[in-house]
């Protein structure tokens, strides 16, 4: 096992009249170098898992695994967690607090102890490996970037760490199609070509859903699937019944097959869409 956990449960103001149990016995793994989704309608506790995996929350009962250990709660696990398994919260922009993107970006690096030298080489890979243009940018208030651009330089901040884990949640909130894909293709290539195991949290699947290896969901604080996508999508009944859709793509193409044409319903991106539909005339859809 490399990342997950065994039967956690989590209970927020626990003992009090509000008392809320988010997760409820929640046990998973993943592989080092999985791409994996985590969805689940809005309350289910999607977020509430995740701050788990990196150790901001901490389990009412059961356990957090990483690389095979079990999370302890002392502060030199949780340093060396955090510094393994990166977390990028939803709107991370809105948590910066620096006057520069070097600064932004240096805060987790001078946070370990490096050398200023150090620090400096961390914050220009971590720009360069979110593809931003390091000279113009370094100095700038992170404010007076584009939404796009900010979300990256949180990327990059939690990039300079050089974590084995990426874990982000909802990372397309309030980007426009273009950042959307740019992340995304970001983050595969961070996969593919690092090894990073990454977890997204998300309730937008266009982008997401023919990127992951496999598929988390869960339902009123319980882990209810967990599969291969193409199996997790081809439950369309049972996500429905839970409020969830599948991607655009996959509609249309369940529409087509209702319709009568022969071609695969386990389509989930654009590209497979046009190879299938293509097939199926015999022409070429531009
Ligand atoms: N800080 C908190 N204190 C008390 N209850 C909380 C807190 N954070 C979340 N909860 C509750 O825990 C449950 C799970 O919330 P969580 O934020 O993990 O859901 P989610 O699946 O991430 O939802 P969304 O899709 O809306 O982001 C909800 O009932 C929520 O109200
Ligand atoms: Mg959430």
């Amino acid at each position: 096992m490399f990342i997950g956990t065994e039967k956690l449960t989590h209970t927020y103001m626990p003992g009090t009249p509000f008392a809320n149990e988010a997760l409820k016995e929640v046990t998973f793994d993943l592989s080092q170098g999985e791409f994996a989704l985590i969805i689940g309608p809005s309350g289910s506790g999607k977020s509430t898992l995740i701050q788990h995996l990196n150790g901001l929350l901490k389990p009412s009962s059961g356990k957090v695994y990483f690389e095979g250990n079990t999370v302890g709660s002392n502060k030199a696990e949780l340093f060396n967690l955090r510094k393994r398994v990166g977390l990028v919260f939803q709107m991370p922009e809105e948590h910066f607090f620096s006057e520069t993107v070097y600064d932004e970006i240096a805060f987790a690096p001078r946070n370990l102890g490096f050398e200023e030298s150090k620090v400096q080489v961390r914050v220009t890979e971590a720009l360069e490996e979110v593809g931003l243009e390091t000279r113009t940018l370094l100095n700038r208030h992170p404010f007076q970037l584009s939404s796009g651009q900010k979300r990256l330089v949180a990327l990059a901040s939690v990039l300079s760490l050089k974590p084995e884990v990426l874990i982000l949640d909802e990372p397309t909130a309030g980007l426009d199609s273009s950042g959307r894909r740019n992340l995304y293709s970001l983050l595969t290539k961070l996969n593919r070509s690092k090894r990073l195991t990454v977890l997204i949290c998300t309730h937008h699947l266009d982008e997401a859903a023919a990127l992951a290896d496999t598929v988390i969901v869960l339902q009123h604080g319980r882990l209810i699937l967990k599969g291969a996508a193409k199996e997790i999508f081809s439950r369309r009944e049972q996500l429905y019944q839970l409020g969830l859709g599948l991607p655009a793509v996959t509609e249309i193409m369940h529409g087509l097959s209702e319709g009568g044409m022969k071609v695969r319903t386990d389509i989930f991106d654009l590209e497979g869409a046009r190879q299938e539909i293509n097939k199926l005339k015999g022409r070429h859809v531009k």
